[in-house]
């Protein structure tokens, strides 16, 4: 065998073995650290008891499922984080404060709403609508009429 051939059938080898890293790690979807069928006891016992569907795996501690954390998966997670004060509910949902909007309460609320396609923004701290063209005032409720000149 030349030199040129080993080169290429030890290069085709490390390819294989980094693919097969990858989908290795592409399956596993247990937390890191976690190797649940090894540190799993049958007989362990929680208290106080796992929440939300987590199983208690060793004496006081739990296995917490996607979405949750905490010693006895108490607390749902949220990602993104829920912003300006809101609260995770469980995961993927927040409940925001009076003022805050949307999934992950990172919108502002205008009140009497934005009218016409109109987006409610904070600038500097003022809350206000943001109108299309062609629209104004405090919810884009006016409507501006175009003026065409013609030189
Ligand atoms: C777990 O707790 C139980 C009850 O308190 C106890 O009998 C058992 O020995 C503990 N197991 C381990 C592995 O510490």
């Amino acid at each position: 065998m030349g030199l040129l051939p080993l080169l290429r059938t030890g290069l085709a080898l490390v390819a294989s073995l980094v693919l097969l890293a990858g989908i290795c790690e592409g399956r596993s979807d247990t937390p890191r650290g976690v190797s649940l069928p090894f540190v799993f006891d049958a007989k362990a016992t929680c208290d106080p008891p796992c929440k939300h569907s987590g199983i208690c795996i060793r004496n006081n501690t739990c296995f917490c499922y996607r979405g949750y954390e905490g010693e006895a998966c108490q607390y749902a997670n949220c990602y993104p984080k829920c912003k300006n004060g809101g609260e995770c509910l469980r995961p993927g949902k927040c409940r925001c404060p009076p003022g805050f909007t949307g999934k992950y309460c990172h919108k502002v609320v205008c009140e009497g709403g934005c009218w016409n396609g109109g987006e409610c923004i904070a600038e500097n701290n003022v809350v206000k609508c943001l109108c299309p063209s062609s629209w104004m005032g405090s919810w884009c409720q006016e409507g501006m009429c175009l003026l065409l000149t013609f030189s």
